[in-house]
C-alpha cells in the first residue's frame, strides 16, 4: 500500500517543480555553504592581524601581505581570493593587489568602530562547538547553560553586540528615555544586570563620571573579563563588576536599571522583573534592550530574523531552559511578550522608547 502510494505522488511532485525558484534556492544556498566557510578564515585573519596588515599597507600584494603579518604567503593569497569573492577585500587585477575600502575597514579591522562584524562570526562558529551536546539537548529538551559554551561565544557575543553600544547607548537610546540623561549627568547609582563584558557598563561609566555603575552577571568568567576592561578603560573608579543573577543581585535603590540582550536568555524573566522592580529606587527607570523583532514569526523571516532565530536556536533557547521556570522566549520574542511580562510584574508604565534595525528599546517604570 505504501509503496503504491509513493509511486503515485513521484510524477506530481515532479511536475510541481519551478527551475528558477529552485535555481535561485540553489543560488542562495551557494552563498551559505561560501559563508560558513569563511567563518573559520574571518577569525583567522582576526587573529592573524591579516585585516589590519591590509589596513595599515594600502593596496598590497598576498607577498606583501603574508611579509607584513609574518604568515605563508600561499595561504594568504588563498584567504585573499577568497575575501574578494565575498565582497570584503578590493582586489585590483591591473596590478595583482589586494585592499580594504574604508567601510570593509571598518566592518574588519577596527574594533572600536561601530561596523565592527568580527564577533558575528566568532559567535556563531563558537557556538557550533556544541554541537553533541545540542544535538542530544533537541532530543531531551534539557537547557545548555550559557557557562557551559566554548569561551569564543563569550567573547564573541561581547564583540558582536560593543559595536551597536558603540554606535547608540549613549548618543540615541539613554537620551530617548524620559529624563534619565539628565540623572545620570547629575550623578545616580546604576546596575547593568546579565552585563556579560560589561562592554555597556563601561561605555556609560566614560559618558558619566558622576555615576557609580555595578554591572551583575551570573557567568564568573564574563565578570573576570569585564573586571579587566573596566581597568584598561580607566573607569575602575566608579563601574564595579559582581556576581549576581537576575534574580538575586546586591544593592538597593538603584535609579536606573539596564539589561541588554539578556532578558530572553533568563529562564524566568517574570521573576527577574519583579526582582528588579523591587530593586529600582521610586521613580527610577528599566532600560531594556532586546534584538529587533515583530510579534509574530512572519514579521521576522528576514535577515535579522535568520541570524537571531539561529542564535537563539543555538544560545539563547537552551541558556534559559537551563535555569528556573525555563520560559524559552526566544531572541525574536517581539514587543507584544515583552510587555506583558514587565506589565504582569507590577510595572506602571511600559514603552518602546526607539528602535534601531537590530534592537528595541524599552522604558519601563514603577
Ligand atoms: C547575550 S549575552 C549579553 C551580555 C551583555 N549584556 C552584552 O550585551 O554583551 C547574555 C548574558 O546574560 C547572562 N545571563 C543569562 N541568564 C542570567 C541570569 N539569570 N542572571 C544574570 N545573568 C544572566 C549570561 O551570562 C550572558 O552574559
Amino acid at each position: 500500500m505504501q509503496a503504491q502510494s509513493l509511486k503515485a505522488e513521484a510524477p506530481a511532485t515532479a511536475a510541481t517543480i519551478d527551475e528558477n525558484a529552485l535555481h535561485e534556492l540553489l543560488g542562495k544556498a551557494i552563498t551559505d555553504v561560501g559563508a560558513t566557510s569563511l567563518a573559520t578564515l574571518v577569525l583567522i585573519g582576526d587573529e592573524l592581524g591579516l585585516y589590519r596588515g591590509l589596513a595599515a599597507g594600502g593596496a598590497q600584494t598576498s607577498a606583501e601581505l603574508a611579509r607584513r603579518t609574518r604568515t605563508a604567503e600561499r595561504y594568504v593569497r588563498e584567504w585573499l581570493n577568497a575575501h574578494a569573492a565575498s565582497g570584503y577585500v578590493q582586489y585590483h587585477a591591473a596590478t595583482g593587489k589586494y585592499g580594504l575600502s574604508p567601510e570593509q575597514a571598518m566592518m574588519f579591522a577596527q574594533e572600536e568602530s561601530p561596523a565592527f562584524v568580527v564577533g558575528g562570526f566568532q559567535i556563531a562558529l563558537a557556538a557550533g562547538r556544541a554541537f553533541d551536546r545540542l544535538k542530544q539537548a533537541f532530543v531531551t529538551g534539557e537547557g545548555i547553560g550559557w557557562h557551559e559554551h566554548d569561551h569564543g561565544v563569550f567573547h564573541g557575543c561581547a564583540r558582536f553586540f560593543r559595536p551597536g553600544y558603540i554606535g547608540n547607548l549613549v548618543q540615541h537610546w539613554i537620551p530617548s528615555l524620559d529624563g534619565v540623561k539628565q540623572r545620570l549627568e547629575a550623578g545616580i547609582r546604576v546596575a547593568d544586570v546579565g552585563c556579560g563584558y560589561g562592554y555597556s557598563t563601561i561605555l556609560m561609566a566614560q559618558a558619566f563620571p558622576k555615576s557609580k555603575f555595578t554591572g551583575f552577571d551570573y557567568h564568573r568568567e564574563s565578570i573576570d573579563a569585564a573586571r579587566v576592561r573596566a581597568i584598561e578603560a580607566g573607569v575602575a573608579d566608579r563601574v564595579t563588576f559582581e556576581i549576581g543573577g537576575a534574580k538575586d543581585f546586591a544593592g538597593d535603590n538603584y535609579e536606573f536599571i539596564t539589561v541588554f540582550d539578556a532578558l530572553h536568555d533568563m529562564g524566568d524573566p517574570a521573576g527577574a522583573s519583579r526582582y528588579i522592580l523591587s530593586k529600582l529606587a521610586p521613580g527610577g527607570t528599566w532600560m531594556i534592550v532586546e534584538p529587533y523583532a515583530g510579534d509574530r514569526v512572519e514579521e521576522n523571516l528576514n535577515p535579522i530574523g535568520r541570524a537571531y532565530y539561529a542564535g537563539s536556536t543555538l544560545m539563547c533557547t537552551p541558556c534559559s531552559l537551563s535555569q528556573e521556570v525555563g520560559l524559552a522566549l526566544g531572541a525574536q520574542a517581539g514587543e507584544a511578550r515583552v510587555r506583558s511580562i514587565v506589565m504582569g510584574a507590577g510595572f506602571t508604565h511600559f514603552r518602546r522608547a526607539m528602535q534601531s534595525p537590530v534592537n528595541l528599546i524599552f522604558e519601563a517604570r514603577k
